[in-house]
């Protein structure tokens, strides 16, 4: 944890005051609280004083003082105490704040403030040479589950590697931040499992109240007379699906609860009927091949996670060329078999893989104007 100070007198402007639409803004904040009560603004105050200038300047904190009758020293404590606020003029464009504290650390955090420093300024809190970017390492930041991570202004980006925080860094760089999807960057919800739901995946019974009726035995005991044979070479998680149709059941169950509840920023996977059988006849199962050494990376693949390519990589599918060659009989066959549905079609695995098959990065580059995650 740094020492925090306001910075040096050459920095400090003369005065400060809210802006017009502020000053409007500011006074119904303040009029928020009860009467003698009107202190517990600062530090709304403070952060709007902070997004006015860029940073919190020391006129700004006399500002505040005044405004909301307090002594000098009470509002100099607020602004000091938390790293929210900047004391010093910080990047124009993103100030980034990389979590250090254990569970990041232990994630990659120091790999990640090198890529700051090698890229940004070797000294946190310098700016770049345009002085759009600058950093500093800070504690926790309550997104541990998902370490490591930033946050950027008001904005948290996790389960970062080197590579995307790069990418990160050179998209805001350009003015392009808004780009740049917040949260997790690998294929997960919040801090749920990477990959999708691991527990609560089965059928599950409904709650009878004074019904005499048995109970509906487990669907799965009986498989249907058309089902689908079963996958020999799939994964151990994956055996765990008892037939495609109580699979998708289960699986559009978690999407619909989660959709209840949190999942407002990811679209929610398409709910929809099971399969027919037809299409997990085998004949539709696309064509694996061995293991090849340098099997290409999938995950590359926006919608793909660690486990999702665990599940191709059981299929038999290492390669993008492979991807890039279904059939749309194979693609609903995978689809129905990953049971997230509408994934393939909706991120368009196939053009994806067309482009990272023919030409890597760059190709992808060209074809969708970003980097691959
Ligand atoms: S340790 Fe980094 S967010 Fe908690």
């Amino acid at each position: 944890m740094s020492v925090r100070r306001l910075a040096e007198e050459q920095f400090q402007p003369a005065e400060f005051a809210f802006n017009a639409e502020n000053a409007t803004w500011a006074e119904a904040t303040i009029r928020k609280y009860p009467a003698g009560r009107q202190q517990s603004a600062v530090i709304p105050l403070l952060m709007r004083a902070q997004e006015q200038e860029g940073w919190v300047t020391k006129a700004a904190i006399e500002y505040v003082a005044e405004k909301l009758d307090m002594a000098y020293i009470r509002v100099l404590e607020v602004a000091t105490f938390y790293t929210q606020f900047q004391l010093k003029p910080v990047g124009t464009r993103a100030h980034i704040q990389v979590c250090g504290t254990t569970p990041c650390m232990l994630r990659g955090a120091e790999d990640l403030i090198h890529v700051c420093k090698s890229k940004i300024h070797p000294e946190p809190f310098e700016r770049n040479e345009d002085g759009t970017l600058s950093w500093e390492e800070v504690e926790c930041q309550g997104a541990c589950v998902n370490a490591p991570m930033v946050m950027i202004f008001k904005d948290a980006y996790e389960d970062l590697t080197v590579t995307q925080l790069e990418h990160i860094i050179d998209r805001f760089a350009a003015g392009k931040g808004s780009d740049v999807k917040p949260g997790p960057q690998v294929d997960r919800i919040f801090s749920a499992p990477v990959g999708g739901p691991t527990t609560l995946t089965g059928d599950i019974q409904p709650i009878r109240f004074n019904d005499t009726t048995p109970a509906k035995t487990e669907e799965a005991s009986v498989p249907p007379a058309n089902a689908a044979k079963p996958v020999t070479d799939a994964p151990e998680t994956d055996k765990t699906l008892k037939t495609p149709a109580t699979a998708k059941k289960a699986a559009a169950e978690n999407v619909k609860q989660k959709g209840d509840s949190a999942d407002t920023a990811r679209p929610v996977e398409k709910e929809v009927a099971p399969a027919p059988a037809a299409v997990m006849d085998e004949k539709n199962r696309p064509a694996g091949i061995e293991r090849p050494e340098t099997p290409d990376d999938l995950k590359m693949i926006s919608g793909v996670g660690p486990k999702i390519e665990a599940t191709l990589n059981g299929l038999g599918v290492y390669t993008f060329d492979q991807v890039a060659k279904w059939k749309k009989a194979e693609r609903e066959w995978v689809d129905t078999y990953l049971k997230f549905s509408g994934r393939i079609e909706r991120d368009d695995w196939v053009k994806q893989a067309k482009a990272l098959a023919k030409g890597g990065e760059a190709e992808y580059i060209k074809v969708f104007g970003k980097k691959p995650r």
